[in-house]
């Protein structure tokens, strides 16, 4: 095993018993990043939802489908690309049994950022994309807008390439079929950007 790849394997089994904030006690388990410990592009979403808590991979469910979907669209291989999330485990209400998703508070996205500092550190990515508002507060500061400022590149010290884009999530929770359209197709024309500055 090379030694990126089992540097990263330690990290995931540290990551394991993360104790750091509250949030272990109801999840299933740790989601850490996955993908090839060489990749050029890292991908950072929020925090795992549903599906990504039950089977333990992150970008696993129905946003992660349409980013799979997106990614294909936009001449990127998913294989080649490490995907995480800033918060690692899944924070949910019950609804009747259902499990709802719950934006992660700061202090839970400070105390888990050690892990995402870690995976950056080790993979020394060349492009970084921060998949909404929670992955851009925590990478490009609170005050960053992915309104006004996706598609951007950003000077940041973490890769010669950051910039940040819409959540699938928010695509998927779009009502309307022709504005989800749209929407796909500007998320899309972002994650364009990618092979470009691999
Ligand atoms: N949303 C995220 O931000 N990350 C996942 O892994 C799944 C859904």
């Amino acid at each position: 095993m090379p030694g990126n790849e089992k540097e990263l394997q330690r990290l995931r089994e540290a990551a394991r018993d993360c104790k750091a904030c509250p949030l272990w006690r109801h999840a299933t388990q740790t989601v850490f990043g996955e993908g090839p410990a060489d990749a050029r592009v890292l991908l950072v979403g929020e925090q795992p939802g549903d599906q990504e808590d039950l089977q333990g991979h992150p970008f696993v469910g129905p946003a992660g489908k349409l980013l799979d979907r997106a990614l294909i669209d936009a001449g990127v291989d998913r294989r080649a690309v490490f995907v995480t999330n800033v918060v690692k485990h899944f924070k949910y209400e019950l609804r009747g049994k259902r499990r709802l998703h719950k934006k992660p508070i700061q202090r839970e996205i400070d105390a888990c950022y050690q892990w995402l500092e870690r995976e950056i550190a080790l993979l020394e990515p060349r492009v970084i994309v921060c998949l909404g508002a929670t992955a851009a507060g925590a990478l490009l500061g609170r005050e960053f807008r992915v309104s006004t400022r996706r598609g951007q590149l950003v000077r940041s010290d973490l890769a010669p390439n950051v910039f940040a884009t819409i959540h699938p999530s928010a695509i998927l929770r779009i009502r309307d079929a022709a504005e989800r359209e749209r929407a796909y197709e500007q998320f899309v024309a972002d994650l364009k950007l990618i092979p470009g500055l691999e």
